[in-house]
């Protein structure tokens, strides 16, 4: 009886320890994540300025539609795409290494910031028709 007493006292001990620990480990995961969250909404933002990308991307509306879903196979939806991406998509047609004779006219003109500005009005937009 009085061994079993101890024991139950020692796992009781060491229970209330491992939970210290994995709430300590679940804490530091928690912070790990939610920095990892804040980081990857930074970067998906780039440092385009929506607003003034829906603007500028008026004249792309003809092909990739006025909400940057296309209805045309030939022509790529846009909407939800990662920023980064579509600015380097951009700027490579802009400077001539990706080439799609149709579009270049319409991107040939654009500056950095006009190509992150388009990069991230497209990228806020919803990828859902
Ligand atoms: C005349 C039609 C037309 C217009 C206007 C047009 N595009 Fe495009 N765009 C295309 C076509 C066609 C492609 C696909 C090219 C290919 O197959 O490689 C494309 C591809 C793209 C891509 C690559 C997408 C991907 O998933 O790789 C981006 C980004 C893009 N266009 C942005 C723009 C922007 C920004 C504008 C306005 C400044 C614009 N386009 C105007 C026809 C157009």
């Amino acid at each position: 009886m009085g061994n079993s007493e101890s024991i139950d006292v020692d796992s009781g001990c060491v229970r209330h320890l491992r939970r210290r620990w994995c709430g300590a480990v679940l804490a530091g995961v928690a912070v790990a994540f939610s920095a990892a969250v804040i980081e990857r909404e930074a970067a998906a933002q780039g440092s385009g300025d929506a607003a003034a990308g829906k603007a500028k991307a008026a004249v792309c509306a003809a092909c990739h539609g006025p909400a940057g879903i296309s209805v045309n196979p030939a022509w790529p939806s846009l909407a939800g795409q990662q920023p980064v991406y579509l600015a380097k998509q951009i700027r490579l047609f802009r400077d001539g290494e990706r080439v799609e004779p149709t579009m270049q006219p319409f991107v040939q003109n654009l500056s950095d910031q006009d190509v992150d500005d388009i990069a991230a009005y497209y990228a806020g937009l919803s990828p859902c028709p």
